[in-house]
């Protein structure tokens, strides 16, 4: 059987003029940055895969740890007759664990990686032949229309892998707004949350020794040559990544070891030799500043856990 057109995709892609708007009001800021979206094309979502599988990267183990040990005290929590909706179609191994424990009527993954999410839509099409699988492509920082097949149904959004820490606080918290709004009353979030821990393992977390960060980090910028026919030298730019404890976040950034121009959309930048473009923001949250940020988000934390180590904490919130 043809899976692949069984699969009715909701394309919500942003354009290539918005695109071209974006990265130039970032470059022209006094301190540039870009968003962190862009590391996210094919080559990007496998890099990021590589990282989740590195030693020093701590976070996605850990959540997989804790969905072994609480997925079924977790899919009673949730009931049944569910639709769930996965933010950022990422590890297959998360969603085919959680699709197991809750056996849902539907699947819609969303992301903004459209051969990726494609990918992976069909892969779990094929291995769950009973689910509706829903795939929208689309850029989750903006509001998302869910497809009409879900309606009746009961919504748990799924959000795991500390996603939520690369939102700014109050964009994280208009995030949650918006899916407590997508979920309506009652519906379920099951969210996965970095904790604050030690500089030295957040540090060794994003500077791995292989460079697979560095490479995902560069690839923000061959997306852009690729996506909008830039001429961004990769081997101009260098990886840094620095814990900043104040703002209680990892802090991305690519170092441009000489001076150069790059032209975007007919504009052309400067970088001073050492000049950093901010490429990422992770977020860390301890249980007690995450649960505040909840219940001032429209959400009722119903229940969460954490590792031994209280490395990684994940979080049943119920939409108020
Ligand atoms: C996707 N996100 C939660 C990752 C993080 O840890 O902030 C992205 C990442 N950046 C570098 N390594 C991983």
């Amino acid at each position: 059987m043809n899976v692949q057109r069984q699969l009715k995709v909701l394309d919500l892609h942003p354009e290539i003029e918005d695109v071209t708007e974006e990265v130039c009001a970032g470059l022209k800021k006094r301190h540039k940055s870009l968003s962190p979206k862009y590391f996210y094309d094919e080559q990007g979502s496998q890099l990021f895969e590589a990282i989740t599988q590195l030693d020093e990267y701590y976070p996605t183990r850990t959540e997989l740890g804790l969905f072994d040990a609480h997925l079924s005290e977790i899919a009673d929590l949730i009931g049944e007759g569910v639709c769930v909706i996965e933010y950022g179609s990422g590890s297959s191994l998360k969603i085919r664990k959680l699709l197991k424990a809750l056996s849902p009527l539907a699947y819609v993954p969303v992301d903004i990686s459209r051969d990726y999410l494609l990918n992976n839509a069909m892969a779990l099409a094929q291995d769950f032949p009973r689910l509706t699988v829903l795939p929208v492509c689309a850029d989750f920082s903006q509001p998302i229309a869910l497809p009409e097949e879900v309606d009746g149904m009961s919504p748990i959004a799924f959000f795991p892998g500390s996603s939520i820490g690369n939102f700014e606080p109050a964009q994280a918290k208009q995030f949650l707004l918006r899916v407590a709004k997508t979920l309506g009353c009652g519906g379920h979030l099951l969210i996965g949350v970095d904790c604050k821990k030690d500089r030295g393992v957040l540090e060794r977390a994003y500077n791995d020794a292989a460079g697979v960060t560095a490479a995902f980090n560069l690839n923000a910028l061959s997306h852009l040559n690729r996506l909008l026919g830039t001429k961004f030298q990769l081997d101009a730019f260098a990886h840094e990544a620095h814990y900043n404890e104040d703002a209680g976040c990892i802090q991305m950034f690519l170092r441009s070891t000489m001076q150069q121009q790059v032209s975007v959309g007919g504009s052309v930048f400067t970088f001073d030799d050492g000049e950093r473009l901010h490429t990422e923001n992770s977020y860390k949250y301890s249980p007690d500043e995450f649960v505040r940020l909840a219940e001032d988000s429209a959400f009722r934390c119903e229940h969460y856990w954490q590792d031994a180590d209280e490395y990684f904490a994940l979080y049943l919130l119920k939409a108020l």
